[in-house]
């Protein structure tokens, strides 16, 4: 995410720019001897946001200039790229289309009202898709086939943009004290996530209105209920809930994942926005301040109680956990897995091991913080498969005019019924380890395990649950490697590496941050980096691997920033600020890109969609292929399992370094917004959306 609730023009705000990582900072020598050249490169950096926008940009809704000259092209990617640029709309690939799927406030469960964003309801809003759309997740339907026509998608619901959401605020001081109880709670009911049944006929894509799989989760009603370790422990328990087991509502839900056995993972980010508090003496004084509390960016808690850190001390505890939520049992309570660590979790994204035990990689989404995996220790039982010889016999003439599946045959039935039932507890069970990443490419994964190490009650671990409840701590105690905010973590099943998208850090190498080091090798880093992971001999759950830069972001013609990419890569193709990714089926490497409000300083364009190349001669090289409108970023990358589909989420249009957009220059409100993305109406503001793109000739996404 980027600065939710706030004015959108100075990356300063974005809440990952405020490191608490105590074991970053640097000795007095080290300062001293750094005052000087880190200090010129950031000046040089900065000065060009000061001296104004980038020539070459493009205001209101024109079409972009194509990018002219033909550029030699040693990649596997076979579509035109799309010119650098910003304004009023989205953009794909010539050859392409991109429509818009679901957006903000579109009914989606029974009884669900018509948006109406002039009487914001958080009962309309509990039936309606969520605002700022990030993760999202397509399981084919049946569950366990490979259908590319048919499925259903889960979508995150990250942040709400008040001044965006909301009208009449502009000009208030302070936009989140004028906010009622019914705002709020409508606040509360935009975030979590959606599942939406959705199915393309004649091309294109539809959601299934009335489907029984359309749901929503959401922070104002929805039971969550903690398992693993550290539930029911004392300091997850409050006033609401004695038992330490029972939690409503999930929060800053960035990316996530889908297990193999069809259940959605939502990752908790930024938690720590929604508390307000004082926290001298309070017993969670260390680990609040840890995950970066008090910072608050909502008016929740004078509303609702428990997220007051001092009426209710250990609500806090309570989130920052990864969610898993059945779609499948709709009845059945979404789980908050707490083996898997509490920390600011940019997603989930998981890949079965060659022993068939389950790996999830995730990031800790805040300068200066860590890389993390979760092995489980039983492995999965795989679905059975439609598409199978064997299974197809089962399904045949089981499908109804729906395309719903009916489990007539016994013997399937109690196949998916068996398969499922092994697989509900998986992620209770396993080690958390943490990267440290050394100088030689090596890189070492250290357990979180209560007892091992410093992992002791000397040092405040009386249990499992302490490790994991302050698993920052408990990561810095065991040396990990501190990295330029890490964001998707993407494991690609066709190749075995793993892609780790690092975003930026403007305060690496700066005075009183740490220095920088091989894996984040730029001080003042304001583009990021992609990191290669090899497992040691292709094992996931193996306690080593190497890891390799396979770019360094930002603009190759400039000398001062330091990039790195293939010499192929063309003034359209380079990118700053990797965030979520994508592998497509062919084991294609696509990143996502979220700038923030400092876009017109780290690429002088709008965020967006780039196709990687990983191998061969173009290894290195980037490509553009889609771009957000104005103030957007991109989230979300998901394909088809036939690559002929590339879901995308277009999030807080408007929002983001609006004062930067040339013929707007000043902060978007829902009464005046930069631009009216995507129903251009008059009195509709901008909306959130899901894109979906396909090749108008119906073939595969990129070539
Ligand atoms: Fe929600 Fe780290 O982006
Ligand atoms: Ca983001
Ligand atoms: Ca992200
Ligand atoms: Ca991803």
């Amino acid at each position: 995410m980027s600065s939710p609730d706030h004015p959108h023009t100075d990356p300063a705000l974005d809440p990952d720019d405020v490191p608490v990582n105590p074991s970053t900072e640097p000795s007095l020598d080290d300062l001293i001897a750094r005052r000087c050249s880190r200090r010129a490169l950031l000046r040089g950096a900065l000065g060009a946001l000061a001296a104004g926008p980038l020539a070459g940009l493009t205001a209101g809704a024109a079409e972009p200039q194509q990018p002219s000259a033909a550029v030699d092209n040693p990649t596997r990617f076979n579509f035109p790229e799309i010119a650098r640029g910003v304004d009023a709309t989205h953009h794909v690939a010539p050859g392409y289309s991109a429509e818009v799927l679901i957006r903000w406030g579109d009914p989606l469960l029974s009884g669900a009202p018509p948006f109406d964003p002039q009487r914001p309801s958080a009962a309309a809003q509990r039936r309606q898709f969520g605002y700022n759309n990030d993760f999202i997740g397509y399981i084919p339907l049946p569950l366990g086939s490979h259908n590319s026509e048919h499925g259903l998608l889960c979508v995150n619901h990250e942040y709400t943009n008040t001044e965006l959401m909301f009208p009449g605020l502009a000009g208030a001081a302070d936009p989140a004290a004028a906010l009622t109880r019914a705002m709020v709670d409508t606040e509360l009911a935009a975030h979590g996530g959606s599942m939406v049944e959705i199915r393309k006929t004649g091309g294109r894509w539809r959601p299934v209105p009335g489907s029984p799989f359309n749901r929503r989760i959401e922070a104002l009603t929805t039971p969550i209920r903690l398992s693993g370790p550290a539930a029911g422990h004392p300091r997850l328990r409050t006033g609401a809930d004695p038992s330490g087991r029972r939690v409503i509502g999930t929060l800053n839900n960035c990316a996530g994942g889908i297990t193999p056995w069809g259940t959605y993972l939502m990752a908790e980010e930024n938690f720590h926005l929604y508390f307000a508090g004082n926290l001298d003496g309070h017993p969670e004084e260390r680990n609040y301040a840890r995950c970066g509390m008090p910072a608050p960016r909502y008016a929740w808690a004078r509303h609702h109680r428990r997220f007051d850190l001092n009426a209710e001390p250990n609500e806090a505890n309570r989130f920052g956990w990864i969610v898993e939520v059945d779609p499948f049992a709709p009845q059945a309570m979404p789980v908050k897995r707490t083996a898997l660590g509490r920390f600011k979790h940019e997603g989930a994204e998981c890949i079965v091991n060659g022993d068939g035990r389950l790996v999830i990689y995730s990031g800790d989404d805040q300068r200066f913080e860590y890389l993390y995996k979760f092995v489980t220790d039983g492995t999965v039982t795989p679905l059975p498969d439609p598409t199978s010889s064997m299974d197809a016999q089962a399904y045949a003439g089981r499908i109804d005019a729906s395309g719903r599946v009916h489990f007539h045959e016994q013997d399937l039935r109690q196949r998916v019924a068996a398969a499922r039932a092994a697989n509900r507890d998986l992620l209770d069970h396993g080690t958390l380890y943490v990267a440290r990443l050394d100088a030689d490419g090596g890189l070492q994964w250290l357990p979180l395990v209560h007892g091992q190490g410093p992992l002791t009650a000397a040092n405040g671990f009386d249990a499992q649950a302490d490790v994991l409840i302050e698993t920052r701590r408990a990561a810095t105690l065991l040396g990990a490697t501190p990295m330029d905010r890490p964001e998707d973590v993407e494991p690609n099943p066709v190749t075995g590496k793993v892609y780790v998208s690092l975003t930026n850090n403007k305060h690496r190498g700066q005075d009183g941050y740490a220095d920088t080091d091989a894996a984040n090798p730029r001080a003042g880093n304001l583009w990021g980096q992609v990191l290669e992971l090899t497992p040691t001999n292709g094992d996931h759950a193996a306690d080593s691997a190497r890891w390799d830069l396979l770019v360094r972001a930002g603009d190759p013609a400039d000398p001062a920033v330091g990039a790195q990419w293939n010499p192929a890569t063309s003034e359209h193709g380079w990118f700053a600020c990797p965030d979520n990714c994508a592998v497509d089926p062919a084991g294609r490497l696509w990143v996502a890109t979220d700038q923030g409000g400092g876009w017109p300083v780290t690429s002088g364009g709008a965020d967006g969609v780039y196709a990687l190349e990983t191998q061969g001669p173009g290894r290195g090289t980037a490509r553009a292929f889609f771009r957000v409108p104005v103030g957007a970023e991109m989230c979300g990358p998901r394909f088809t399992p036939d690559g002929r589909t590339l879901f995308v989420a277009v999030q807080h249009p408007a929002a983001d370094g609006t004062g930067g957009y040339p013929g707007f220059e000043r902060q978007s409100t829902f009464d005046d917004p930069a631009t009216r993305w995507p129903d251009f109406t008059d009195g509709i503001p901008p909306r959130p959306a899901v894109v979906a793109i396909t090749r108008d000739d119906g073939g595969e996404i990129g070539g």
